[in-house]
């Protein structure tokens, strides 16, 4: 069954933008990409809008859905009332490009200021041996499509640009949690401690849990249960425990 469905969507760049309305055709099965894909083919061929797969993996077509931060193609148009009026925005906390676009480079050098997984010394790749325990934790958070709806969402940085320079966001945190968490992992040796990277150059303690990341993750990642607050406490053992204090008392000497 088709029915025509009321859309407002933001039109504008980095300037200045407004929502526009628009009436299109909405067919059974449809998501909101779909209807986003007419608008361009029938209405705003200058409509731009990024995605990929369309298949919820590659993380490109995130947007604010009716205020939610979602992923536009697997938004089913079922959700909605046939009478709702769709509000489709850019990601309120990235630059808008242009319309439903968003200069994501924030994430990007976010990641590159995280040192990568450090094997320990004279074992190669082929070699690595782990329990399948640490395996499967390591595995969910690596289940990450970097779609950034988490770093969006935070209210860290959401409305708060001024803490974009000291602060990595959830995937982020979620990243030094999984390397941290690796057995193999031998940054310590390195004269790298992701526990204390964490806490003073990614922000970790702005991180209130509020679980809004976690809420907003179109994989289900726990992103706050299993990597945050973990590392949280990690980082909070190596602060407090005497024993590690006076390790590092005596090493730093
Ligand atoms: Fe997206 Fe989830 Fe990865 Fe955040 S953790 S970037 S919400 S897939
Ligand atoms: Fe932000 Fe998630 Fe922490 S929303 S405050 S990073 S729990
Ligand atoms: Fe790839 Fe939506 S188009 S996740």
């Amino acid at each position: 069954m088709s029915y025509t469905a009321h859309f407002r969507v933001w039109r504008g760049d980095d300037k200045s933008g407004e929502l526009r309305d628009f009436d299109v055709e909405v067919n059974e099965g449809e998501v909101v990409l779909d209807i986003i894909h007419r608008l361009q083919a029938t209405q705003a061929s200058d409509l731009a809008v990024r995605w990929n797969c369309k298949a919820g993996k590659c993380g490109s077509c995130s947007a604010e859905v009716n205020g939610r931060p979602r992923l536009m193609c697997m938004t089913r148009m079922s959700v909605f009332d046939e009478s709702e009026t769709i509000t489709v925005a850019p990601m309120r906390a990235f630059p808008v490009v242009r319309d439903l676009v968003t200069d994501v480079s924030f994430n990007y050098t976010k990641a590159r200021e995280i040192p990568s997984f450090a094997p320990p010394a004279g074992v190669a790749p082929g070699e690595y041996r782990m329990m399948q325990e640490d395996v499967g934790r390591s595995q969910e958070f690596r289940k990450c499509i970097e779609c950034f709806l988490c770093q969006n969402t935070c209210h860290v940085v959401r409305d708060h640009e001024e803490n974009k320079p000291v602060f990595a966001g959830p995937r982020f945190l979620m990243r030094i949690a999984e390397l941290d968490m690796h057995p193999l992992d031998a940054a310590e040796e390195r004269g790298l401690d992701r526990k204390r990277s964490a806490q003073e150059e990614h922000g970790l303690g702005y991180c209130n849990i509020t679980k809004c990341c976690t809420e907003v993750c179109p994989e289900h990642i726990k992103i706050t249960d299993n990597a945050l607050i973990p590392l949280k406490e990690r980082a909070a053992d190596r602060k407090y425990d005497p024993l590690v204090w006076l390790g590092n008392k005596i090493r730093r000497r």
